[in-house]
């Protein structure tokens, strides 16, 4: 018997080819924390304020806590657990690690996730380019120099 109420969705999660059914009103936070387990992803504001919730997709900082999971339909994906390689940390998250640019670590994914698009759109980014890109992403800890001190390290 056909479900009328879920729909077949074929997307690329951290390099993995995955085939889900999704309600057509799910979020994509929620298929990513409840279907695939990466809990990573945050649920913070819910109202796409915060950045807790960022994910790539096509590469680019989406928040996934108001995109539909239909949306993102052969879309390819990047959460924070896809982000290191064979066990070694990338370059952003060793650079936040070394600079000591977490308290609590709740923004963590999203600032990693923000910060490794923006360093491949612009590899140089200014000062202001840093903080433009950082706008979408809160942190209640760090007061953001410590975050804007780890991605200068790597410009
Ligand atoms: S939880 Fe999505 S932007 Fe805050
Ligand atoms: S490290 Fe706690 S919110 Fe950013």
């Amino acid at each position: 018997m056909v479900d009328l109420e879920t729909v077949e969705i074929s997307i690329t999660v951290n390099g993995t080819d995955r085939s889900l059914s999704v309600e057509p009103s799910d979020l994509l936070i929620d298929v990513l924390r409840n279907q695939l387990s990466l809990k990573g992803t945050k649920r913070s504001c819910d109202v796409e304020v915060c950045g807790a919730c960022t994910v790539l997709v096509d590469r680019l900082p989406v928040s996934s806590c108001t995109t539909l999971a239909v949306d993102v339909d052969g879309r390819s994906l990047t959460t924070i657990e896809g982000v290191e390689h064979a066990g070694e940390l990338s370059r952003v998250q060793q650079a936040f690690v070394d600079h000591a640019a977490l308290q609590c670590g709740f923004c963590t994914p999203g600032m990693v996730l923000a910060m490794t698009a923006l360093l491949e759109i612009n590899p140089k980014p200014s000062d202001e380019e840093i903080r433009h890109f950082l706008r979408g992403n809160i942190c209640r800890c760090t007061g953001y120099i410590k975050i804007l001190e780890a991605v200068k390290s790597l410009v």
